[in-house]
């Protein structure tokens, strides 16, 4: 069982399609996975219900991906609670949260074992990175755990990487972060499944944009293999 948060204070940043796209591979790998929808947009939530409604269209072997868009919950600590026990039934838990800081952020934090901040290479989303972590350090003040933080570049331009992005990785690595090696790559199939729902790794598991989510999930489950990523449920993956 891991809990991962997609947090960042900059709005538009690739929180959502992060969650969609991990959410579609652990899936696609046998994992029980839960997306908790912490954006009161719930973009999340409605992408996840194309997803299922897809699948079985498709009448793919697939276990459903479970939501919650917390529409019930009236209070943080109820929250945290769901999350708790959301932790102990799945096997993957994806917090798509809203592009501000606010107490659910907080409390995301709390519960996650991973901390994944998309970031573009412009000032505002390094605004970002720095409002976000506060709520990190908050939550590892709190807990009392060293909860990892990765950032992910998103929306990078397929193959080159532009002077300005090489400076932004330089600058942020040289502060202390760590980054992702793998970015998200820009794809209209990526901007297109939020109509769609179309899911690269389990409909084209051979194109390229399937292999940028794979190598981008890779690295997470290289952070997660410590936290016992569903432990017991699966014994062929790589997790
Ligand atoms: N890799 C990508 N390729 C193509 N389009 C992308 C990619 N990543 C994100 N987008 C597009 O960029 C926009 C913002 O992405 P997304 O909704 O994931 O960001 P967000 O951080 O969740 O935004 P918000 O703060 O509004 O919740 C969306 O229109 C999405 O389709
Ligand atoms: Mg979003």
């Amino acid at each position: 069982m891991a809990t991962i948060a997609v947090a960042t204070t900059k709005g538009g940043a690739g929180k959502t399609r992060t969650v969609y796209n991990l959410a579609g591979t652990f899936c696609a790998d046998g994992y029980r996975v839960m997306v908790v929808d912490a954006d009161p947009r719930k973009r999340a939530a409605r992408n996840v219900r194309l997803f299922n409604k897809r699948m079985i269209d498709q009448k793919r072997d697939l276990p459903e991906i479970a939501v919650d868009d917390l529409s019930t919950v009236k209070t943080e600590a109820e929250v945290m609670r769901l999350i708790s026990g959301y932790a102990s039934d799945y096997d993957v838990v994806l917090i798509d949260l809203a592009g501000s800081a606010n107490q659910l952020m907080l409390v995301a934090m709390g519960r996650a074992d991973l901390v994944i901040i998309p970031v573009q290479s412009s000032a505002d989303d390094i605004d970002g990175v720095t409002e976000t972590m506060p709520s990190v350090e908050s939550a590892c003040g709190m807990t009392g755990r060293d909860i990892p933080v990765r950032l992910l570049f998103t929306r990078t331009q397929p193959g080159f990487q532009t002077k300005l992005s090489r400076k932004v990785r330089e600058n942020l690595t040289a502060a202390g972060y760590e980054v992702f090696g793998p970015e998200f790559i820009n794809r209209t199939v990526i901007h297109e499944q939020t109509w769609n729902g179309f899911m690269p790794t389990i409909e084209e598991p051979n194109g390229t944009a399937a292999e940028n989510v794979r190598a981008i999930y890779n690295e997470v489950v290289k952070v997660l293999t410590g936290s016992q990523v569903g432990a017991g449920q699966k014994e062929t993956t790589n997790v």
